[in-house]
């Protein structure tokens, strides 16, 4: 018994030994530069995402190696905006998203997000489109208002204490509950939490580290799929949320006219009219996505501006100087069109987005059929290519200071490049549906 364990050691240790020297040495990728251990072993960049800034990490590859570096014998990650804009992430790319790194988020259903299937894709944006339109969305402003308004009487209990506010967390209750009730129309009770400490938000948490997990190891993400309903953490929360909240609005009857109409019943309208078969489990993810991807981005958008303006009073009093001499009265509830047209209050939400890159994770793509030519370097089919916005919102060629709260640098005559750079919601056809 010992010698069969031994034979299988010694098998095992052949195996990976001699893909660590293929991968070294007759990979195609082989002449691409980057750290060797990334070059041998997936496992690299495994433990960089598991102790999380491994996006830092890589940019900072990127400043000493240049616009190409191998992160995994199979992965390259791109630092080169007009390669992002105009190839990798462009409006009719042929780069898709790769199945190893957005399978992961499927649980138990895919949605609009993981979705890798171009015409798949095409077909389930239509459904939203009309929730995300400019038009729905300036129907409900009311309902931000209203969720603000409770949002300030939460936040002045803790004035009147004189307690410190936990910002990232109070920042979260608001956009937890404006997202819950743009998906279902239903309120989440964020705002009614002890200490504005929602149990969501530790599984939002959680989920980071398990997507990783997914990605690097998707048969665990087979075997917790199955036992999903015994994990008290990660995705089944934040599905438990999604379903009751769809559940809730099925109970309800429609929202008045002159109101925008929330996601669901949008999405439904839209997929009955189109004869598109929505399945329930897929409504769900769809609706967990909106929660997942909604909250903290906006959440740390709300938290970064808060306190970088804080942090510089002068710029508190001007902004706040600003936003009175346009609306004297200080309980009035100006129209979003109105606010958009502070220029400095544009700059502020800007600037926090920019400074923040709430989703700072690369967005691997696969290249497609053919392979790609990049200067020098060959890419053949399949490879996986990646980038992070953080690379262009942090560029210190174009934000002098990359990581200071500088809101009045868009105010200057020419911000092309900036605006280029900006790429916080990514560009194309994946970028974000939520950024109105
Ligand atoms: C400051 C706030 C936000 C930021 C910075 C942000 C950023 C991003 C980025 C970078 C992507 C592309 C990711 C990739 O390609 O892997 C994305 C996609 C997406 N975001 Fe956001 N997001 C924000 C807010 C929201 C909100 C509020 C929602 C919905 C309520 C949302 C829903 C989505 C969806 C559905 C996608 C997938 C789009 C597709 O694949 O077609 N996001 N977001």
């Amino acid at each position: 018994m010992a010698g069969l364990v031994a034979y299988a050691a010694l098998i095992a240790t052949f195996f990976i030994v001699g893909r660590a020297v293929r991968n070294l040495f007759f990979h195609p990728l082989r002449k691409i530069p980057g750290p060797r251990l990334a070059a041998a072993t997936s496992l690299w960049l495994f433990y960089k995402e598991m102790k999380a800034y491994s996006d830092e990490e890589v940019f900072n590859l990127h400043k000493r190696l240049g616009p190409l570096v191998r992160i995994a014998p199979n992965e390259v990650s791109i630092c080169d905006l007009e390669a992002y804009r105009n190839v990798i992430y462009s409006s009719n790319t042929t780069f898709l998203k790769s199945p190893y790194y957005y399978n992961a988020f499927d649980n138990p259903g895919g949605s609009v997000f993981s979705e890798t299937n171009k015409a798949a894709h095409s077909a389930e944006k239509r459904l939203l489109s009309h929730a995300f339109s400019r038009a729905n969305l300036l129907g409900m402003q009311g309902l931000l208002y209203s969720i603000c308004d409770r949002w300030i009487k939460q936040l002045d209990k803790y004035v009147k204490e004189n307690r410190p506010i936990p910002l990232w967390h109070a920042s979260q209750c608001f956009t937890l509950e404006a997202t819950s009730m743009f998906s279902y129309g239903s309120s989440n009770g964020s705002l009614e939490q002890e200490d504005l400490l929602h149990p969501l938000f530790l599984a939002f948490e959680n989920l980071a580290v398990i997507v990783t997990v997914f990605q690097r190891l998707p048969i665990v993400q087979i075997i917790l799929g199955k036992l999903q309903t015994l994990i008290p953490f990660g995705f089944p929360d934040v599905h438990r949320g999604s379903r009751k909240g769809l559940a809730k609005l099925k109970s309800q009857k429609d929202h008045q006219d002159g109101e925008g109409l929330v996601m669901f019943e949008s999405m439904t309208k839209k997929a009955a009219e189109q004869h598109f078969d929505m399945d329930n489990d897929r409504m769900i993810s769809n609706g967990s996505l909106m929660l997942s991807a909604g909250t903290g981005t906006t959440g740390l958008s709300i938290t970064t501006a808060i306190f970088s303006l804080a942090e510089q009073p002068d710029l508190w009093r001007e902004l706040q100087g600003e936003l009175l001499s346009a609306f004297p009265d200080p309980s009035a509830t100006p129209d979003v069109v109105e606010l958009e047209k502070i220029p400095l209050l544009e700059a502020c939400v800007k600037e926090a987005t920019r400074v923040a890159v709430p989703i700072r994770g690369k967005h691997p793509r696969e290249v497609p059929e053919g392979g790609w030519k990049y200067k020098e370097y060959f890419l053949p089919a399949k490879t996986v290519i990646s980038a992070s916005p953080l690379f262009h919102c942090h560029d210190e060629h174009v934000f002098e200071d990359p990581k200071m709260f500088k809101p009045k640098r868009w105010l200057k005559n020419d911000t092309k490049i900036m605006q280029q750079s900006h790429l916080v919601f990514s560009s194309g056809s994946r970028m974000c549906i939520g950024q109105k």
